[in-house]
């Protein structure tokens, strides 16, 4: 039995045996989320090499109260005994509950198979059928599943019946309201128990991901009979309370939010250092690829970074925990120094809402208004510039070929997706008719290169365009785009 216990910045844990509880009766829907996930409000997005253990400890200590694996592959989970090794069966400890397991998958058995294999480690299974990226295309799984309803109904069905913990489902919504519906009470008919409705189409990725749809989560959770999570638009703790207040969810999940602040949910706003050094106790306990860590840290420091860029390159250089400990000491150091040094009253630069070393939300710049393909323009009118960070790391780790994975290794931030390969087309040929200033400067705009740092190049052209079209209603939340996006683009 393993006995693991967590203390402020104190992490034990023995033994490698999951943490069974012995046999429990299988609740379902709202006994399942009211005993089982004991009520989470609070819900941590699974991220493919980003939702780790030690990450989610981190976010547990700060509010989390369920997390989600990073998506694992059911087909290798089902024959690679090492992947299972290394992606569930050794990041085992009881703290980290409830827990549910990710997967993608397209074939009944091997779902099933592969959940039989998982289910004594967590407290569901969940089936991803929100991936949009090229790589799910190619393997067939996430959203290109979600015009399959007798393919998806016919795993869930299995996966209710054979499983000894429920499944539940992660879902990216239609354009229409009424399909997006039908969707969920399909799946809720095949023994769903919860669903987690991303609000943003299939379509909503890279620089096209814009806002999620509120009213498309408001619909589906009317209409359905088992708990809802909500997915997308939230970077702080009064989005949570605004999203579950008018979509009338029961709990609200966040990637990219919780990723730039892990202590989103408790509503605070710490230093990024404080974050990293408890972080990097954690991963001293429960060890995870060095490739993770730094591109933790890359979104933990992201608005520092810009201030002291040398340190980007020495936390790319650092080849051990140690080596980005000093880093992490380096950067406090500065910071301090800084903030000794300001005039009182001095206000954060370019417009942030903190000042840079303070863990808070980045949001990436993007075209105005949804292109025609891309169907949903979000709940609240205008589209902002939020770059699913999804639409880079979603689901590709797991299956690249030893030779990418070495230089994914090198290279945390190199992505293999063709889609995001630079093309020179003009991303944004609506911006045409905005004149021909705008004209040339919106071709001379390179689409996002395949890599998290790529924004920098096109954040001030955006911005510009931006300026002349104005934002559209961005509602209350506060992911606007205007001083960020400013700082991004001078600060090149
Ligand atoms: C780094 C990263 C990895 C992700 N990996 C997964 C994944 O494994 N499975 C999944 O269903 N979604 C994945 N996503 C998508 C998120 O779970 C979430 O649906 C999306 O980012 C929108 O939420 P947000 O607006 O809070 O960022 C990932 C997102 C990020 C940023």
């Amino acid at each position: 039995m393993i006995n693991c216990t967590l203390k402020k910045n104190n992490y034990f844990c023995i033994s490698l045996f999951p943490f069974s509880l012995g046999k429990m009766p299988k609740l379902q829907g709202f006994e399942f989320w009211r005993e089982t996930l004991r009520g989470a409000h609070y819900v941590v997005a699974p991220m493919v090499d980003q939702s780790e253990l030690a990450w989610r400890l981190l976010s547990r200590h700060h509010g989390a109260q369920l997390c989600y694996t990073p998506m694992l592959h059911a087909q290798v989970f089902v024959r690679d005994a090492n992947y299972r090794k290394e992606n569930l069966y050794c990041d085992v400890c009881p703290e980290d509950r409830p827990l549910i397991v990710q997967f993608c998958a397209n074939d009944p058995e091997v779902f099933v198979q592969a959940a039989l294999l998982a289910q004594d480690y967590c407290d569901a299974i969940d089936l991803n059928l929100g991936c949009p990226q090229m790589i799910a295309k190619r393997g067939h799984y996430g959203a290109f599943l979600q015009e399959e309803w007798a393919l998806l109904q016919k795993m869930i069905l299995l996966a209710h019946e054979k499983l000894s913990v429920p499944i539940t489902c992660k879902i990216r919504v239609f354009r229409e309201i009424d399909k997006t519906v039908k969707y969920a009470q399909l799946l809720e008919k095949a023994g769903c128990q919860l669903l987690t409705v991303h609000g943003r189409t299939k379509e909503q990725k890279g620089p096209l991901a814009g806002v999620a749809s509120w009213e498309h989560i408001k619909a589906v959770r009317k209409a359905v009979s088992i708990p809802v999570f909500a997915n997308g638009n939230i970077q702080y703790l009064s989005d949570v309370e605004e999203c579950m207040q008018k979509t009338g969810v029961h709990g609200v999940m966040s990637a990219e939010g919780n990723l730039h602040n892990p202590a989103l949910f408790e509503g605070r706003n710490p230093m990024v250092w404080e974050m990293t050094e408890e972080y990097l106790e954690i991963v001293h306990q429960y060890p995870c690829p060095l490739s993770y860590v730094r591109a933790h840290l890359f979104k933990l420091w992201h608005h520092t970074l810009q201030v002291y860029q040398q340190l980007r390159e020495e936390l790319a250089k650092a080849k051990t925990l140690e080596g980005i400990a000093d880093v992490n000491r380096d950067l406090k150091l500065r910071c301090q120094e800084e903030i000794a040094n300001q005039k009182e009253g001095e206000k954060p630069k370019g417009g942030l809402p903190f000042f840079h070393w303070i863990c808070q939300p980045y949001v990436r710049p993007g075209p105005k208004e949804t292109c025609k393909e891309n169907g949903t323009s979000g709940s609240e009118g205008g589209v902002r510039g939020k770059r699913a960070l999804e639409d880079e790391d979603d689901g590709n780790a797991d299956i690249l070929s030893k030779n990418k994975q070495k230089k994914k290794l090198r290279n945390p931030n190199k992505r293999f997706d063709p889609s995001l390969k630079r093309k020179r087309t003009c991303p944004n040929p609506d911006r045409h008719k905005e004149g021909e200033r705008l004209l040339a400067l919106s071709c001379s705009i390179k689409p996002p290169l395949p890599s998290l740092y790529s924004h920098y190049a096109i954040g001030e052209n955006f911005l510009q365009l931006e300026q002349k079209g104005g934002l559209g209603n961005l509602g209350n939340r506060k992911l606007s785009l205007s001083g960020v996006d400013q700082e991004e683009g001078n600060s090149l």
